[in-house]
């Protein structure tokens, strides 16, 4: 971690080591008590004198050098070098693997906490701000370390050898500065490492300040009595720093990870340290021929190079702007559909048989004046199509009137709908009659040929339910996916005014018998329908993603990652999240999402 790869380009100047404050000197032992980390335990100046590192300064920044790093093999292309970031808990070994890494593919090596370590060894200004975080095991201030970074990866070592970032970008805001500058990696490397091992990992770390080269007390004892009299233990490596270490990256990791999850790679960190770096050193090499291939004009994605499937998440490309503009352009309907349609499929070919779809941007929310029903019937026929196309028999269910005599009806989204499907251009496939079939929904529209189900927005009517024909329809289904689009099973008030609350139980669990296989929300401040503050997505099998609405300087807006969450968010995680706080289990729900909160639930 401490060594950084001399360039014959660095302007430098050697100066002599001075300790930083709070490092322990372990001049003949390796035994580790338990004060080991304190200043205290500082041994005398003279004592590090003995064995003296060289620091260069370079214009403010200080690094050690490691002979070890000298003779460097560049395998990167001239024009292409790679850019990698490495990421993962504290003590997770990318430090080690960074040695390695830089010592096979001669990328410059940006470890932030070597670069902050230099600058507190150096008693710089940056340094001196620094120290109080670091040895508290806190996150220096964002500002600090991003102009740091910022500034060394603009220098031309970078633009001609290529990157290593380590330990950066540690927190949202550090990612999004990148994003800004439009600073990406190629790859993203996550070592995974359970948290029992880390605590170890850290405790009984030592690091040589000669040559910066890290060792375990027991994992990697140093080679020679010499080494092992002048090794140092960082002053963050207590057991109790640690743990405080550990839980601040756990509360930003889901943040950085997301905005990486296109070119994310999580490598198994718990195995021996030339095994991992095996498995990195081949996925570099792969990165770099893509790269190769791309340059000479052969668009190929990483995606093959990780195995994944065009129709995973990783082909995704952001949230669409200008969602407020209605109606919605050709491309921002087909965006949605397609995005849908992924993620249907994928929860069909798990074997998901009952999943629901919500999606309520604009023109496909009843709740607002610009709804339209063609866009609902343009993402039925999307889906119907396709998994006809599959080979399936669909049928496409549309409730029929409810209720009987005067009170007969049906819900106003719904009229006229039937027609609609049957009036609509199929296609010259011959798919509907065939393969697409259209009818209602009850126990008596399931035919022994239907493969898969869709059931258009099935709800309530006033003082009707639907749950009884749902369920009939459902039981003849049998084993057969069944697919809601936009439910609303939810309580509707009656004729009379009175909410119907009859079997409400009953019906409330029926409706969540069905998955969530896709859910895209637009979130507004409390009580208000513009201007759009943010969204929540989800993408069956993955995570739900909470993004936050940015306007920009020229006009534009672009949707941010805020946070991810395993399930879908309360009220109160989604404003906690846009507030920037930790959570806060005995919150109330209140603030902007409470409006959305009371049409959530189906
Ligand atoms: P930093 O130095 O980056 O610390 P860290 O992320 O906590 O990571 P570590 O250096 O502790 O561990 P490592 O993953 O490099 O593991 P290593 O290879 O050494 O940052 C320090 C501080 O600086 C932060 O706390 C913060 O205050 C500040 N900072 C830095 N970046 C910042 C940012 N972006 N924003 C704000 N503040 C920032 O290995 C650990 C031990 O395990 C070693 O003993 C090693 O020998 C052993 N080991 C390694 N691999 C293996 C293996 N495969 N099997 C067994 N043992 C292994």
């Amino acid at each position: 971690m401490l060594n950084y790869p001399a360039t014959s380009s660095f302007n430098c100047q050697n100066t002599r080591f001075t300790p930083p404050p709070g490092y322990t000197l372990h001049p003949s032992s390796l035994t580790l008590s338990s004060s080991s980390s304190s200043s205290s335990s500082l041994h005398s100046s003279s004592q590090y004198h003995q064995n003296l590192p060289k620091v260069i300064a370079y214009k403010h920044t200080h690094f050690n050098i490691s002979p070890r790093t000298k003779v460097l093999k560049v395998r990167c292309s001239q024009n292409e070098p790679l850019k990698v970031m490495i990421s993962g808990a504290p003590a997770s070994g990318k430090g080690t693997q960074c040695e390695m890494i830089v010592q096979k593919f001669g990328l410059v090596h940006i470890s932030t906490g070597d670069l902050l370590r230099s600058e507190v060894a150096a008693g710089s200004e940056i340094g001196n701000q620094a120290k109080e975080f670091m040895n508290s095991g806190r996150l220096v201030p964002d500002e600090l370390v991003t102009n740091m970074v910022i500034g060394r990866l603009s220098r031309d070592d970078t633009k001609q050898k290529g990157w290593l970032l380590d330990g950066f970008p540690r927190s949202f805001p550090q990612a999004e500065s990148l994003e800004k500058m439009k600073i990406r990696p190629d790859v993203f490397i996550v070592l995974d490492v359970p948290d029992e091992n880390l605590i170890d990992r850290c405790v009984g770390r030592r690091m040589d300040p000669e040559t910066g080269k890290i060792y375990h007390i027991k994992n990697f004892p140093p080679e020679t009595e010499e080494i092992k009299a002048r090794l140092i233990t960082r002053p963050d490596d207590t057991e109790e720093k640690v743990k405080s270490r550990l839980q601040i990256y756990k509360k930003n990791v889901e943040a950085i990870v997301s905005t990486y999850s296109d070119l994310l790679k999580k490598i198994d960190g718990n195995r021996s340290k030339d095994v991992i770096f095996g498995e990195i050193s081949s996925l570099l090499l792969q990165v770099e021929k893509e790269k190769e291939t791309e340059k000479s004009g052969n668009i190929s994605k990483l995606d093959s190079q990780f195995n994944k499937s065009p129709s995973t998440k990783e082909n995704w490309r952001g949230i669409p702007t200008n969602l407020n503009n209605i109606p919605h352009s050709r491309e921002i309907r087909d965006y949605f559909y397609n995005d849908v349609l992924q993620a249907t499929q994928r929860a069909i070919k798990d074997g998901k048989t009952r999943v629901k779809v919500e999606i309520n941007i604009p023109e496909l929310n009843p709740n607002t004046d610009v709804y339209r029903i063609g866009t609902l019937m343009e993402l039925v026929r999307v889906l119907a199509l396709s998994f006809s196309d599959d080979g399936k028999r669909v049928k496409v269910s549309v409730q029929g009137s409810m209720g009987e005599g005067a009170l007969a009806g049906m819900p106003l989204q719904l009229a006229g709908t039937r027609k609609i499907l049957e009036y609509m251009d199929w296609g010259n496939d011959g798919a509907m009659g065939t393969f697409i079939n259209i009818g209602a929904i009850g126990g008596r529209d399931v035919d022994e040929a239907d493969d898969i189900f869709i059931l258009v927005a099935p709800q309530n009517a006033m003082g009707n339910c639907i749950i009884d024909d749902l369920r009939a329809m459902t039981d003849a289904a049998g084993s057969r996916p069944v697919i809601l689009i936009n439910p609303r099973l939810k309580d509707l008030p009656a004729s009379s005014g009175i909410m119907q609350t009859m079997g409400r139980e009953k019906r409330l669990e029926y409706a969540a018998s069905f998955e969530i296989c896709y859910q895209f929300r637009l979130l507004y401040y409390s009580g208000t329908q513009y201007p759009i503050m943010g969204a929540l997505r989800m993408a069956y099998p993955y995570r739900y993603e909470l993004f936050k609405r940015i306007n920009e300087a020229n006009g534009k807006e672009k949707y941010v990652i805020l946070s991810t969450f395993p399930s879908r968010p309360t009220g109160d995680e989604v404003n906690d999240a846009f507030e920037g706080k930790t959570r806060d289990q005995v919150k109330k729900a209140s603030g902007f999402w409470g409006f959305l909160n009371s049409i959530l639930s189906t």
